[in-house]
C-alpha cells in the first residue's frame, strides 16, 4: 500500500518546502508493505523455512491497520462518511479500534470504539490517545444484546452522522488481504508452500487464502479497495499463484472454528488469554477461507514459543502471533519433505500486552509461569 507521492506545494507549503525532501509518503501509505523476516531459530531448529509477515510494523502496530484502511477507504468511496461530519462506531479487541483511531485522526472522524472490559490496557490506552472514545462492556457470548458488537451497532444507529464499520462482516476487511497482504506474502516468498494462521474476523486468512489459492475476483469486487479517491499505491499482481499452496487455519482453545473446520458446528473446549482471535460463528470474512486444514494451540504452547522467540530470536511477539508460529512449526514437522517454506502473520508485539506478560501474578493466574520448552512441547527431543 505505500508508495512514493509527489509533495504537493499547496499543502507543503511551497517555496519554503527544502527541495530535498522530494521523497515521502503519507500515514495511510505508510500502511502495508511489510518485511517477510526469516525466524532464524525455528527454521534452524526444524530444517524447514520459517517466515513471519511482520505486520507490527504497521505504523498501528498491527496486521488491523490494513483492514481499517481499506474499510475506510471504501466508505469514503461510497460516500458514507465525510471529514468532519461523521463518526466511526466498532466493536473490537483493540488491534481494529487501534487502526481506526489512528486513522480517524488523520482524515478528521470522529471514533468510538466498543470494547470487552478484559482486553489489555495498553491496547485501551492507544486508542483513547489518538482521541477516540472507549466504551468498555463486560465479556458476554454474541447472543447478549450488551455483547461489544451488538453495542457499537446500535450506537452508530442512535447517530446520524454515525457509521458502523462492522469488520466481522465487511467485505473490504478481507479484500485488503486478498489485494496486499497476500501479493506481498507471494512477492517476497514464490517458492511458499504453507500459509497457516488465526483468525479474529477471518479477514487475514479469508483475503490471504484466497489470493494464494489464486481465487480470481469480479472486477468489482476486487476493485473496492483499489480505486481510492485517497490514492493509496497499490499494485495489484500481474498473475495470480496457482492452487499448490496449502493453507491452514491455527485456532486458540475456547474458539469455535476448529470444530467447525472438522465437524460444521460451532463447539468449543478450554480457554485461552490470547486477544483477537478465536470465534463462536461464521463471518462473512472467515467464509472467503480457503482452507485444507486446522489445527489447535494451547495457551502454554503459545507462551512456550513467546519465551523462545525473545531469548533465540531477539522477537518479542503478541501471544497470536506466538500461536500462529507454534502452529506453523506442528505444520512444518509433521511435513516429511525439509526445506519447504512455511509463511504466517506476526500481527502484533509482545510490548502491547505488557502488563500482562510482565506481570508474574498474571502469568501465576493463568499457568504460565515455568513453561516445559519449546523443543518438548514440540516432540522434537
Ligand atoms: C492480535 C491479533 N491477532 C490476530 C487477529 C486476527 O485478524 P483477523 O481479524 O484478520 O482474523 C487480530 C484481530 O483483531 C488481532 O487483534
Amino acid at each position: 500500500m505505500s508508495g512514493h507521492v509527489k509533495p504537493n506545494p499547496k499543502t507543503t507549503g511551497g517555496s519554503k518546502m527544502p527541495t530535498h525532501t522530494s521523497s515521502f509518503i503519507t500515514l495511510p501509505q505508510a500502511i502495508g508493505q511489510t518485511p517477510l523476516l526469516l525466524i532464524k531459530s525455528l527454521s534452524h531448529l526444524l530444517k524447514q523455512n520459517i517466515y513471519l509477515k511482520a505486520e507490527f510494523l504497521n505504523p498501528g502496530g498491527s496486521v488491523k491497520d490494513r483492514a481499517a484502511l481499506s474499510m475506510i477507504q471504501s466508505a469514503f468511496d461510497q460516500g458514507q462518511i465525510k471529514s468532519h461530519i461523521s463518526t466511526l462506531y466498532e466493536g473490537t479487541a483493540g488491534n481494529t479500534g487501534i487502526g481506526l483511531a489512528m486513522l480517524a485522526a488523520h482524515y478528521h472522524l470522529g471514533c468510538h470504539i466498543f470494547m470487552p472490559n478484559n482486553q489489555s490496557q495498553e491496547k485501551i490506552d492507544l486508542i483513547r490517545a489518538y482521541g477516540a472514545e472507549v466504551t468498555l462492556v463486560p465479556p458476554t457470548g454474541f447472543s447478549d444484546p450488551n455483547h461489544f458488537y451488538h453495542q457499537a451497532k446500535n450506537k452508530a444507529s442512535q447517530d446520524s452522522n454515525g457509521y458502523w464499520v462492522n469488520q466481522f462482516e465487511n467485505p473490504n476487511n478481507y479484500l485488503a488481504h486478498y489485494n496486499t497482504t497476500g501479493p506481498e506474502i507471494y512477492s517476497q516468498c514464490p517458492l511458499i508452500d504453507v500459509f497457516a494462521c488465526s483468525a479474529g474476523t477471518g479477514g487475514t486468512i479469508g483475503g490471504v487464502s484466497s489470493f494464494l489459492k489464486g481465487v480470481s475476483l469480479s472486477q468489482s469486487q476486487s476493485q473496492n479497495s483499489q480505486m481510492s479517491p485517497l490514492h493509496i499505491n497499490h499494485n495489484p499482481p500481474s498473475q495470480l499463484p496457482s492452487n499448490q499452496i496449502k493453507c491452514y487455519l491455527i485456532d486458540p482453545y475456547g474458539s469455535g472454528l476448529y470444530s467447525w473446520y472438522h465437524n460444521q458446528e460451532f463447539k468449543s473446549s478450554g480457554s485461552s488469554v490470547t486477544e483477537g482471535i478465536g470465534i463462536m460463528r461464521l463471518t462473512e470474512n472467515f467464509k472467503q477461507a480457503k482452507l485444507d486444514g486446522a489445527i489447535q494451540v494451547t495457551d502454554t504452547e503459545t507462551f512456550s514459543m513467546l519465551e523462545f522467540l525473545a531469548h533465540n530470536e531477539g522477537l518479542f511477539v503478541g501471544p497470536s502471533a506466538a500461536l500462529n508460529l507454534f502452529g506453523l512449526s506442528k505444520l512444518a514437522i509433521a511435513d516429511e519433505q525439509k526445506n519447504k517454506s512455511y509463511v504466517t502473520i506476526g500481527c502484533d508485539l509482545g510490548t502491547r500486552y505488557q502488563s500482562k506478560l510482565f506481570s508474574q501474578s498474571w502469568l501465576e493466574k493463568n499457568n504460565l509461569n515455568n513453561l516445559p520448552p519449546l523443543s518438548k512441547l514440540l516432540g522434537l527431543f
